[in-house]
């Protein structure tokens, strides 16, 4: 009876040292966690003002590799299927936002005036046009730009510069029937989820978001010896796809071409808006490089 007691004591003590031992392991498993995370943000701060900088650099100072004046053919070969077929089905009263335009040529291009189109255009014209936003951060319109618009009047064309789309509000901006970004704010963005958050917002109900993300984990899966853009994983740590975890947002249809031969694996994305209540699963930034373009990592949050 007695050995039986004092084994429950011994039990009891050596069950309590190891309850005290798992608190100092949490503790300070804990701090550390959050003392990265007090380290990490000045840092993210950091490399997003450098990015800043990037968006603003004029003339000779451009990196080669930030390109601001794709046209429309370019972007008919950038997005996925169906995109200049959409573009062509637009009536004088329905809206294109293309986010990120940099000078705004493919706004222009399609624009042109009949018989004025760039030679080799890819996208077919129609007689009806849309009417077209730009959105850049920073202001690279062209003295082209100007007297287009001023020629079309009326607000046909118009450019929008000096902050990035999540600070204008659904009233500034209004909706549209198709969304562009090509190498713009998804490509850039620091807040991804929020990013998307306000395309679809922004969207008509069966509307369409037609964008590309460069050096992704591809749908269709990936190439040994890639270096990644932007990285996404699941709460739990591990990898997650830009397109499944897109599939995951309410009132979106996603349907994906993963480019696992171009010189960075790049998943060209469409996103139809089918209902109203949308709401988009938040990815959390871990980590951002500034450049052209960034490296970015993002984690769902629980
Ligand atoms: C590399 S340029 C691409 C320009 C154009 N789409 C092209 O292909 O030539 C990047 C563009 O994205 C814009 N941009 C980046 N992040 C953005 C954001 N969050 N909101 C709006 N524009 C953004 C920049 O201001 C710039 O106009």
């Amino acid at each position: 009876m007695g050995s039986v007691k004092s084994s429950v004591k011994g039990w009891k003590a050596a069950a309590a040292r190891l309850a005290v031992v798992i608190a100092i392991v949490v503790q300070t498993l804990g701090l550390r966690a959050l003392w990265a995370q007090e380290l990490a943000e000045p840092r993210l701060d950091e490399e997003i003002a450098k990015q800043q900088k990037i968006f603003q650099r004029r003339g000779a100072d451009v990196p080669g590799g930030y390109v601001t004046g794709r046209g429309l053919s370019d972007y008919a070969e950038l997005l996925p299927t169906g995109f200049c077929d959409a573009l062509g089905r637009l009536g004088s009263s329905d809206r294109w936002l293309d986010i990120g335009a940099g000078a705004g040529q493919a706004i222009l291009d399609y624009s042109a005036p009949e018989g004025d189109a760039p030679s080799g255009e890819k996208c077919a014209r129609s007689a009806s046009k849309a009417r077209a936003v730009a959105l850049s951060i920073e202001d690279r319109r062209t003295d082209n730009w100007r007297e287009r618009a001023a020629s079309l009047g009326h607000d046909r064309i118009r450019y929008l510069s000096g902050k990035s789309l999540r600070h204008y509000s659904l009233e500034e901006l209004g909706k549209f029937q198709i969304i562009t970004d090509v190498f713009g704010g998804f490509t850039y963005t620091a807040d991804l989820s929020r990013f998307v958050d306000k395309v679809l917002t922004l969207l008509e109900v069966g509307g369409s978001f037609y964008t590309l993300v460069p050096g992704v984990h591809l749908e269709g899966g990936d190439k040994l010896g890639t270096w990644y853009l932007t990285e996404l994983e699941n709460a739990a740590g591990r990898p997650e796809k830009v397109c499944s975890w897109l599939k995951k947002c309410t009132c979106a249809k996603v349907t994906c071409e993963s480019k696992s031969d171009w010189k960075r694996p790049t998943e060209l994305i469409k996103v139809e808006k089918v209902c109203s209540d949308v709401s988009v699963p938040r990815m959390k930034l871990l980590e951002f490089v500034a450049g052209y373009p960034p490296d970015r990592r993002f984690q769902l949050e629980r």
